[in-house]
């Protein structure tokens, strides 16, 4: 089964991106790809990929912004990332993601991300029923809690390699798929490097 989420965050050759695509899962991109090669150029890398495209954009505003947000980019993607705090009424309760899945971040990767947020990100989520959560693969207690509280989600797991965690360590955890950007797309052969981490985490989910 394909585990592995790739973060485009930086601009890759779509030629690159066809050989990858049968060890991937997904692509997620935001808003650095954005920057870069704008909303066509997004386009016509992901165009004709039988990937599923997550947009990360860690919506987070009040809900007419997001839907105009939403309304732009949803030819092109098949989910997007959101971020809970925003709360349910005026923002996520009205989010209209005309038939695109959601993801609602429940807790980060970063060293400075504040833990105590979490009650009432689960209180958010619980209320929104969103198609999947993103959990951090650099804190594997938070992703264990996250499938205790929500048994029956998609767990979307960034923090592999560039930022610590081990390729295996969050499904090992719980979560579904990883995410991960940096360690494959900055690799000097990107394709092997799928490979070779792809190899690294069925080992570690053997033992797991
Ligand atoms: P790297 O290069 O670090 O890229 O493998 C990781 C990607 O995931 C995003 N990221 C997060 N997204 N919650 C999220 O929703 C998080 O805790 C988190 N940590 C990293 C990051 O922006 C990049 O696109």
């Amino acid at each position: 089964m394909r585990r592995i989420i790739l973060s485009i965050d930086e601009p890759i050759s779509k030629e690159k991106l066809v050989e990858m695509e049968d060890g991937l899962a997904a692509v997620k991109v935001g808003w650095p790809l954005i920057l870069s090669i704008g909303v066509d150029g997004v386009n016509k890398l992901l165009t004709g990929l039988g990937l599923k495209k997550i947009f990360d954009l860690k919506l987070a505003d009040i809900d007419n912004t997001m839907n105009l947000i939403v309304e732009k980019l949803k030819p092109m993607a098949d989910a997007f990332i959101a971020h809970s705090f925003i709360g349910v009424r005026g923002s996520l309760g009205s989010l209209n993601l005309q038939g695109r899945e959601l993801y609602l971040v429940l807790s980060m990767s970063h060293p400075g991300w504040n833990e105590s947020f979490y009650p009432y990100l689960r209180e958010v989520a619980m209320e929104v029923n969103p198609e999947g959560l993103v959990a951090p693969a650099t804190r594997p207690s938070v992703i264990r809690k996250v499938r205790e509280d929500f048994p029956t989600k998609v767990v979307i797991s960034p923090g592999v390699g560039a930022q610590g965690a081990e390729p295996g360590d969050a499904i090992c955890s719980g979560a579904d798929y990883e995410i991960m950007g940096r360690a494959i797309y900055l690799s000097e052969r990107p394709v092997e490097k799928l490979r070779e981490i792809t190899k690294k985490m069925e080992d570690r989910l053997y033992e797991c």
